[in-house]
């Protein structure tokens, strides 16, 4: 019997082919903290300074507005800093910063983020559109609202309307809602498999193959239901931090099926650790539009994750 490490290797052999070994590597390495500054609640603050007085050692990232802490003051985590503490910092990795970064939420847009806690992008298209944008953040489990309440708060993101909900119905039970958002992220609940580090087995323990059929069926049912909500010329981002194709291209694959006048983006990102979404699979051919959306290689600084930026005309 195959372990389920084994059966993780050689799936991602099948998707990434010649890409393999330095896949493998790149989950074999630990990502380094990073975080954004919260622009909009710091002003007139200077956080690196604060940090490097603390005896930090910080460098910036390739994301406007990322940073990376490559030296940790002895027993001292960044959550025990005045700047974590008080929201100026959010902490986040690099590949999670992308979704919002490409959404580029503008002041006075209305913006529906469909699986919104821990809050991560929440926060970040707050403070993007400058605290100016109307958010409405979905979040179906209980725990995890509270989690996304707290950090709503503590990163000071107005304007923000938190509701526990099933972002897959939730076109249906608010009708008035289609075409009306200028925005919507789907960034889906996954197997997760991007922030797998192989030399710790409590990171992929959980996984299985027949997590990926799963979790599309969930990730379906959020697209085409953030879908309808978007309005006509508004976009869309569909994003997930994991490998199968089940999750990613082929999600895209049934979406277009259903929605063929989707137009999918090309995406302008500012790091080439990236890869065209896969068009052929299993022998079959996917729909050419689906190699617009980019697939984020893992590696010493990034987690793996996919991206697909989807215009309603
Ligand atoms: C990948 S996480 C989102 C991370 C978040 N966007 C961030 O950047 O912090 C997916 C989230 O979707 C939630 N979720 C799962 N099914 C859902 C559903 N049907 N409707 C709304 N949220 C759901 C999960 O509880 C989880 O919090």
């Amino acid at each position: 019997v195959k372990s389920n490490l084994e059966e993780f290797k050689e799936s991602l052999k099948e998707i990434y082919k010649s890409r393999y070994p330095q896949i493998l590597k790149a989950l074999e390495t630990q990502k380094p903290t990073t975080f954004r500054i919260n622009l909009t609640k710091s002003t007139n603050r200077n956080i690196i300074k604060d940090l490097e007085q603390k005896g930090f050692k910080i460098k910036k990232g390739p994301i406007d507005n990322s940073y990376i802490i490559y030296h940790f003051p002895a027993k001292t985590y960044i959550s025990d800093t005045t700047s974590f503490k008080e929201g100026f910092i959010y902490v986040q990795e690099l590949s999670s910063m992308l979704p919002p970064t490409i959404l580029a939420p503008k002041p006075g847009e209305i913006i529906i983020d469909m699986a919104a806690a821990p809050g991560s992008k929440t926060t970040q298209l707050a403070d993007f559109a400058q605290n100016k944008a109307y958010i409405i953040a979905l979040e179906k489990h209980p725990l995890r609202i509270e989690i996304l309440r707290h950090n709503v708060k503590l990163q000071g993101a107005e304007k923000v309307k938190i509701i526990p909900a099933d972002g897959i119905k939730y076109d249906k039970k608010n009708p008035e809602l289609e075409n009306y958002f200028d925005k919507v992220l789907v960034d889906a609940p996954c197997s997760s498999e991007g922030s797998f580090y192989l030399k710790d087995p409590k990171t992929y323990s959980f996984w299985k193959i027949k997590k990926r059929r799963e979790m599309s069926s969930i990730q379906k049912g959020l697209l085409i239901s953030g879908y309808r909500m978007l309005k006509p010329k508004g976009s869309m981002v569909y994003s997930t931090c994991t490998f199968g194709v089940e999750e990613n291209e082929l999600v895209l694959e049934w979406f277009l099926e259903r929605y063929p006048e989707a137009i999918i983006k090309e995406i302008t990102l500012p790091v080439n650790n990236t890869m065209n979404g896969i068009i052929s699979w299993n022998n079959k051919s996917l729909n050419k539009k689906i190699s617009k959306s980019k697939r984020i290689l893992p590696n010493e600084l990034f987690t793996g994750f996919f991206l697909a930026l989807i215009e309603k005309p």
